[in-house]
């Protein structure tokens, strides 16, 4: 073969797999690394990859979305921005347990805080939280499991409604 034959399969050996590697959503990439800028988390956070494979991301294989985020011990705030989570139309588990979270607060501050509404897991666990987290809770219709212990608050909740998904 000659040195150009050989370039040519290169290339387009090159380009098929660029083709085929499907990548995560680029909206979810910027946001996991507006959230890098205040957690501690792995280094393989890093642009221009693909957001799926990286440590305490999980995808969903067939839509590419992001479906589940641990970000647990890696908090180096207080107050956590809730809006930051929204862009992930198909988180289902997110994990934010033994952060020391003081409380969440929304983008203008006297808005009603808001979950995005796929969650199906969440684990809140070891943190400062107050019992004025408790009403945020309600839109979480599809909630499977929830973890609020060793927090600053005890009552009970009750979220009813019909899982829309
Ligand atoms: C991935 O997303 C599709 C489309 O929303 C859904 O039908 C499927 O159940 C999801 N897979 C998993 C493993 O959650
Ligand atoms: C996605 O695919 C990978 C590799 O095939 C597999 O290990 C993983 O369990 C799958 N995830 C889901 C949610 O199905
Ligand atoms: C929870 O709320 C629903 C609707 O508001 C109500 O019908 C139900 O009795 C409540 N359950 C408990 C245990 O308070």
């Amino acid at each position: 073969m000659s040195t150009n034959r050989l370039w040519v399969s290169f290339l387009i050996i090159v380009l098929v797999e660029g083709w085929l590697s499907e990548c995560c959503w680029d909206e979810e990439r910027d946001a996991l690394l507006h959230l890098k800028a205040q957690f501690d988390l792995p280094s393989d956070w890093v642009d221009g990859s693909d957001c799926c494979l990286w440590r305490n991301v999980e995808c969903n294989n067939t839509t590419r979305r992001v479906s589940k985020l641990t970000l647990s011990e890696s908090f180096e705030n207080r107050y956590l921005l809730l809006s930051d989570f929204h862009v992930f139309k198909a988180l289902e588990s997110l994990d934010l347990s033994r952060n020391d979270i003081a409380g969440f607060i929304q983008n203008k501050g006297n808005e009603r805080l808001s979950w995005p509404s796929s969650l199906e897991v969440l684990f809140l666990d070891y943190n400062s939280l107050r019992s004025d987290i408790v009403s945020s809770f309600s839109d979480l219709k599809c909630l499977k499991q929830l973890n609020l212990g060793r927090n600053k608050f005890e009552g009970s909740l009750n979220i009813s409604g019909e899982c829309d998904k």
